[in-house]
């Protein structure tokens, strides 16, 4: 399904083909929704990831913009009056844990699924009447990897060019351009099967990106790799938005929006529970993460009460026996918990203070730790597919 938004961009595809790759170029484009002309224009040249059209029509400064929006599954709600604005040109991360509703929002949003309330206008185009031209403008890489296994990445590339409109030679230019960019070059002509998850992850990406979108879905871009393949990943969305395309991307880690994002929207059960800046949110929760493990179990009530008077905040048993863990409020404050440890002869036999977890966010937010999720019926499974 997530293909079908990514060869949509057909109104982009006229405008890559007449200009080439560094010409801007001025083509009028019949849209299918009313009766309007709208003026494209390409932008000029901005490397690889800059072939992008912008629509004259769209004025507001808002990429995406929901009001309410809803999705129902089986009678239950997997996403439950979701407001949300996404400046154009930003990265907006939308954190929560399994089953919190990240994917249905994506493919409302998308166009792939059809909410069931609220309002949302994604470049200016109503999601529902205007699903048409706004497919022509955004791209989705969806959750798990659409690559062909059987075809190279060469082939994949060269195969969704040609189904977007590009001439043969044009879609190799596009390819090679491309897998050059994703650093994927080397292995250009070997299966996608052969592929390691980094490079397989960073060819589905790529596959979204033979025309720019204005808008690109990132539906957990880097779950399941290595650290060296996620900042690779971090750096081709950097690049993206350096070249002007906006980026919704979903992810269970708090460290890859507060690395990537402008805003963050943590969402749990279908619903916000908080929305900000990286810095607004950890003002909220706390600035890092500190869990301390004791020399001696049988302290541990002792160190709860001191390292609480020493940081203010709440300390929590962690399941092991010997370790504490505490949302503290800066560095300094986590030292000074530690030194007061010290003080009253309480050995520490490791410590750290790190990111927060996406739990321990949940848990500083809600009161409560995030849940397995409960999967909605089965039928609506077949319904969804249905439609
Ligand atoms: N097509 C569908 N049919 C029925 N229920 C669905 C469908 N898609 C999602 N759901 C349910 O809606 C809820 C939200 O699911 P969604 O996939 O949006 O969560 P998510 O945040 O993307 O989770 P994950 O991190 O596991 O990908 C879940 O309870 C899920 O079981
Ligand atoms: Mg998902």
């Amino acid at each position: 399904m997530s293909g079908a938004v990514r060869r949509c961009a057909v109104g982009q595809v006229g405008a890559t083909i007449a200009g080439g790759l560094n010409q801007a170029v001025n083509i009028e484009t019949n849209q299918s929704e009313g009766s309007c002309v709208e003026g494209v224009e390409r932008t000029a040249y901005l490397g690889c990831f800059g072939e992008r059209t912008q629509h004259a029509m769209t004025t507001s400064d808002q990429a995406v913009e929901t009001h309410g929006l809803r999705k129902l599954y089986g009678g239950k709600p997997a996403v439950d009056g979701i407001d949300l604005m996404i400046p154009k040109g930003s990265i907006f991360g939308l954190l929560g844990p399994n089953g919190a509703g990240k994917t249905t929002t994506v493919r409302m949003l998308a166009t792939l699924a059809r909410p069931d309330g609220g309002e949302a206008r994604v470049l200016g185009h109503d999601l529902v009447r205007e699903a048409a031209a706004l497919r022509r403008r955004i791209a989705l890489t969806g959750q798990f990897a659409s690559v062909d296994e059987d075809l190279s990445g060469q082939e994949n590339l060269v195969l969704i060019g040609r189904l977007l409109g590009f001439s043969r030679k044009g879609a190799r230019a596009r390819a090679e351009e491309l897998l050059e960019a994703f650093g994927i070059a080397d292995a250009a002509n070997k299966q996608a099967k052969s592929y390691s998850g980094g490079m397989r992850r960073r060819l589905d990406i790529a596959s979204s990106l033979v025309t720019t979108p204005e808008l690109l879905f990132l539906d957990e871009p880097t779950t399941g790799l290595d650290p060296r393949s996620r900042n690779q990943v971090w750096d081709i969305i950097r690049r993206l938005t350096a070249a002007g395309t906006t980026v919704l991307l979903t992810t269970q880690y708090l460290e890859e929006a507060d690395q990537l994002a402008d805003r963050i929207a943590v969402i749990d059960h279908g619903r916000m529970i908080a929305e900000g800046t990286s810095t607004e949110l950890k003002a909220s929760v706390g600035a890092g993460a500190l869990h301390v493990r004791l020399a001696e179990p049988g302290r541990r009530e002792a160190a709860q009460t001191i390292l609480e008077k020493a940081l203010g905040v709440t300390v929590e048993f962690d399941s092991e026996p010997r370790r504490l863990n505490a949302m503290v409020p800066d560095d300094a404050s986590a030292g000074h918990a530690l030194a007061a440890l010290a003080d009253a002869g309480i050995a520490v036999s490791d410590f750290s203070l790190g990111q927060p977890s996406l739990d321990e966010v949940f848990f500083a937010l809600t009161g409560h730790h995030t849940e397995t999720e409960t999967p909605v019926a089965a039928e609506a499974v077949s319904k969804e597919a249905a439609q």
